[in-house]
């Protein structure tokens, strides 16, 4: 049976009886995810991306469906990943975390490269990328969960990556609600 509520992640979670702490000790990454519409090229940080299968190698990101990197990867069905290193800076994570490419050009001054696939990489504070086509898509409501077959993959750097705790307890980051682990204060 399936249990429908509406509101907030409090409210809901209240609503369920869970215990919203138990949502940040699930662990995760953060990523630069970047994409292409034409000859636009999008990115946005996302702290939801993990590999879901082998064989083929295939990742899944869940993407907020008001974000413009929604859109491109809709259109052009492609994404790149950039694995972050743990030395990014928290102005860079902010810069393409909180910010939208629709006000402000998010490949002016950054050294990228273009994928197999087509998609645009960033390689400022990246120690590896992905390269993936989209082969599925579930609607998550809010977001849309894109599953992108992995095509090509490098490693740039030997380095740590960065880490969602990293970024939470060490440079005291900052997580906006179009993220999908977005908690708030219950
Ligand atoms: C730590 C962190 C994690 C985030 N994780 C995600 C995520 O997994 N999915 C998502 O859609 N947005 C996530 N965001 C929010 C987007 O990066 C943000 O909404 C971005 O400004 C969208 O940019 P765009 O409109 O240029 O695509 C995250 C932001 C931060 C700072």
């Amino acid at each position: 049976m399936s249990v429908t509520v509406e509101g907030d992640f409090c409210s809901l979670v209240n609503k369920l009886m869970v215990e919203p702490r138990v949502f940040f000790l699930i662990s995760s990454g953060i990523y630069l995810i970047s994409s292409k519409k034409d000859d636009k090229f999008n990115s946005l940080i996302a702290c939801s991306l993990t590999q879901v299968s082998a064989n083929p190698p295939r990742l899944v990101v869940s993407i907020n469906k008001e974000s413009l990197t929604h859109e491109y990867i809709t259109y052009s069905k492609i994404f790149s990943v950039s694995v972050l290193s743990i030395d990014t800076p928290k102005k860079f994570i902010m810069m393409y975390g909180f910010r939208s490419g629709r006000t402000f050009d998010k490949f002016k001054e950054i050294n990228y490269k273009i994928g197999k696939s087509g998609a645009p990489i960033i390689i400022d504070n990246s120690i590896a990328y992905l390269d993936c086509e989209v082969d599925g898509t579930f609607d998550c409501g809010t977001h849309t969960t894109f599953y992108g077959k992995v095509i090509d993959a490098e490693l740039l750097k030997v380095d740590k990556p960065m880490t969602y705790s990293h970024y939470i307890e060490v440079l005291r980051g900052k997580t906006p609600t179009s993220a999908p682990i977005f908690i708030g204060s219950c």
